[in-house]
């Protein structure tokens, strides 16, 4: 599965889907790298790991003419799926009806809780007992869309907000790679058991994998959590 990865920031989640394509154990090809922001660390990232790059600012362009442009660079790219990895962009209409592939994004909480910009410093501001991060397939409504996997973890009494952006980061690092590969598997199915329309529906099954079980992954990390559907050693 061509990928193309859109990013605005440091890139630390590019980086990581980056590193596991190329070591193979992502069964994806990333084909290309995009930012609105011609500054992005993500697109050094993915120029070390000689994935191209395609960047453009999108000020005083409007959204549409600028969304039409990225879809330009993802046609030319024969990009088959879109994963959104710190792209602080809404994508207009334009990009929706243009891209027919799935869109995957990243979010820094528990959605349906705190979508939008900030959700780390408004969840631990609001008091929430457990924090975390989700990836879902993108809808027109931001943060928006079927849930595929959700990590959470526990805010003890001496977090702080510092402490604890970096495990989300973690959880993050672990989670968007998995979801990725379930969705190269081709194994991300909606879940219509309640009998509504497949187009329609909000939740999403795991598929059985074809060919032997691989038992999950024994995942230090250095503090407890939670993550569902279960991690797989993919
Ligand atoms: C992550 O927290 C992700 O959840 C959000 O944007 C951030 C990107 O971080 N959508 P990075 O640039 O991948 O380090």
């Amino acid at each position: 599965m061509r990928i193309a990865v859109l990013a605005s920031g440091v890139g630390s989640n590019l980086t990581t889907i980056l590193e596991h394509a190329q070591s193979g154990r992502l069964s994806v090809e990333p084909c290309l790298a995009l930012s609105n922001n011609p500054e992005a660390g993500a697109l050094l990232q993915a120029a070390k790991f000689g994935v191209p790059v395609w960047s453009k600012s999108h000020v005083g362009l409007p959204r549409e003419e600028y969304d039409a442009e990225l879809l330009g660079a993802l046609y030319a790219a024969k990009a088959e799926a879109v994963i959104l990895a710190g792209y602080m962009r809404l994508l207009s209409k334009v990009f929706f009806n243009g891209f027919s592939g799935p869109i995957l994004n990243l979010h820094p909480s528990l959605l349906p809780a705190f979508p939008g910009a900030g959700a780390p410093q408004q969840s631990f501001a609001y008091g929430e007992r457990l924090v975390g991060c989700s990836v879902h397939f993108v809808e027109e409504v931001v943060d928006s869309g079927p849930l595929i996997i959700q990590a959470a973890l526990p805010v003890d009494d001496d977090d702080t907000f510092e402490t604890l952006m970096p495990k989300i980061r973690l959880l993050e690092h672990r989670i968007y790679p998995q979801a990725i590969q379930w969705l190269a598997q081709k194994r991300l199915a909606p879940d219509c058991r309640s009998g509504c329309h497949p187009e329609a529906c909000r939740r999403i099954r795991l598929l059985p994998r074809s060919g032997p079980a691989v038992p999950a992954p024994q995942v230090e990390l250095p503090f407890p959590y939670l993550v569902s559907p279960g991690l797989e050693d993919f």
